[in-house]
């Protein structure tokens, strides 16, 4: 990567409809590969407690590992948007959240990535107002998975979707600098990424927002069991690992991926 992502870059993409690719990274290595091949963002997720440490859900997750995560990607990265989550219940008070933002971007994240709605809006403010940028993560919150009772499509019908929207609105307002959007109907987050001048990545959420994020085992093919419909191995047709985030990269920055049969309506 030539030039050091910020989000500055990412709006000025937005502004102009060029679509940019994120996917996440656990280690150095994958770091370096993945920024090396053009991806603009790199999430440090809290998906590590699936992908790496093989629990059933993100919740094991401690902010301890999630720092020790950030340090190990921000030591390969060479350029990319260095996003970070904060894990679960890390966030339920001002005072914890302002500890944990500290831990990781002392660790090397550029933002923090935290789930949830409009609730969060004044925590947005305090973070932004200490320096902190925010990335809010909407739709199929992983954090939130006993509330859902599973991984499930989330924003459907009227309702819902206009909270979404609103909610989105609402974080806008208090300074949130990125959404992601995961698993929701594509109609609706096509709405919502009209109605927010605010970048707006999805995962399972169709073709029209501004940029795609894929776990990064998940899109070489490294998922076990039933493979989600939004999932596509980028690692087949003997590329390698480097040419493999090329060509997710390039899918994503053209609008061949995602493709319909990864979307939900
Ligand atoms: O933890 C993670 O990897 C994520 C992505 C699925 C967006 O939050």
């Amino acid at each position: 990567m030539s030039a050091h992502i910020s989000i500055h870059t990412l709006r000025q993409m937005k502004s102009k409809g060029e679509r940019f690719a994120c996917l996440t990274a656990y280690d150095a290595t994958h770091a370096e590969v993945i920024s090396r091949s053009g991806v603009e963002c790199i999430l440090v997720g809290d998906s590590l407690g699936m992908v790496v440490q093989g629990h059933d859900s993100t919740l094991p997750v401690s902010l301890a590992d999630m720092a020790y995560h950030t340090a190990c990607v921000a030591r390969g990265n060479q350029g990319s948007l260095l996003i970070a989550d904060m894990p679960f219940l890390s966030y339920a008070d001002t005072a914890d959240a302002i500890k944990g933002a500290k831990a990781l971007m002392q660790a090397g994240a550029h933002m923090v990535k935290l789930e949830g709605g409009a609730w969060l809006a004044p925590l947005i403010h305090t973070l932004r107002q200490h320096g902190v940028p925010a990335c809010l993560h909407l739709g199929l919150t992983p954090q939130s998975v006993n509330v859902f009772g599973g991984y499930r499509v989330q924003g459907r019908g009227d309702a819902a979707g206009q909270r979404l929207v609103q909610d989105v609105q609402e974080l806008e307002a208090s300074g949130a600098e990125l959404i992601v959007l995961e698993c929701v109907p594509q109609q609706l987050a096509a709405t919502v990424t009209q109605a927010t001048s605010v970048p707006v990545i999805g995962i399972g959420a169709g073709p029209a927002t501004d940029g795609q994020v894929l776990v990064l085992y998940d899109m070489l093919g490294l998922n076990v069991g039933k493979t989600p419909r939004f999932i596509k191995n980028f690692l087949s047709e003997g590329r390698s690992i480097a040419q493999a985030c090329q060509a997710f990269a390039e899918d994503v920055r053209s609008g061949r991926f995602p493709a319909s049969e990864h979307c939900f309506d």
